[in-house]
């Protein structure tokens, strides 16, 4: 990834963070994506403290003509991109009695059409690259079905969308992974950071390096899909 030039949304905190730290230290240029300017800015800031390449570039993937003036800056400035980390989500409430449509809205709009909305967006940048990458973070929320309605409907469409965007792709040189971790120390649903042993909560930084290891793999071949548990909670 050395002098490539990566976009990673929800790049401000937790995973996404963790991925633009990573790949700004194996030399690539970090476009770095989220709606709120000061945390995303600080976290630019400490990638460039760190001696890395970033772009901030405030943003709500969720809203298709905001990701659409990003994509074309994105192009103006980098012309090709190289890999596309489709990480921003929310977590949404966890039964359906609870969910009204608004939260569905909410939702849906960021993780699943926000996917959609910056992958499209993009996808000139990423056919002007030689074998560009998309990397989507879905969840084992994806595979089990249940639970919040809102959230599992997002990450089950994920997975048709990544089916999708692997085969436009692949003439084009484009390869697509879809990941289905479990938890992550990152905070998620206001989880205290740094309490519980990485065998029951993964380190990002730990799924990050992962991801670095599949964007630099051979370009002949593809892992379509990943599934990562902490050590304790094997199965979903
Ligand atoms: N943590 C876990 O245990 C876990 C487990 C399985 C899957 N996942 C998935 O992993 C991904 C990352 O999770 P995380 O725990 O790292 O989340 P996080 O710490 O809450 O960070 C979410 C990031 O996404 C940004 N974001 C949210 N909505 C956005 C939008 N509409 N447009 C642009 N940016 C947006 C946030 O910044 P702003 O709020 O400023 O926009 C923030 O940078 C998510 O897709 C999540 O579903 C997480």
């Amino acid at each position: 990834m050395n002098q490539k030039t990566a976009v990673i949304s929800g790049a401000s905190h937790g995973l996404g963070l963790a991925i633009a730290q990573e790949l700004a230290r194996l030399g690539s240029h970090v476009v770095m994506i989220a709606r709120r300017v000061e945390p995303l800015e600080s976290a630019a800031a400490s990638i460039h403290g760190a001696g890395g390449a970033a772009t901030a570039l405030p943003c709500d993937v969720a809203d298709a003509t905001q990701a659409q003036a990003l994509a074309a800056q994105i192009g103006a400035q980098f012309g090709a991109v190289d890999a596309l980390v489709n990480n921003a989500g929310i977590p949404a409430p966890r039964s359906f009695a609870e969910t009204d449509f608004a939260d569905w809205d909410a939702v849906i709009g960021t993780n699943l059409s926000g996917v959609f909305y910056l992958t499209r967006a993009l996808w000139n940048s990423l056919c002007r690259a030689q074998h560009a990458y998309v990397i989507n973070i879905s969840g084992t929320a994806g595979l089990r079905g249940g639970g919040s309605p809102a959230y599992g409907a997002a990450k089950f469409g994920l997975t048709g969308l990544n089916h999708a965007i692997a085969q436009a792709g692949a003439p084009q040189g484009i390869r697509s992974t879809i990941l289905y971790p479990g938890g992550m120390d990152t905070g998620w649903r206001g989880a205290p950071i740094g309490v519980q042993p990485r065998s029951e909560s993964m380190d990002p930084r730990a799924v990050a390096s992962l991801i670095a290891q599949l964007l630099a793999s051979p370009a002949e071949f593809v892992v379509n899909e990943a599934v990562l548990n902490p050590l304790h909670h094997p199965f979903m």
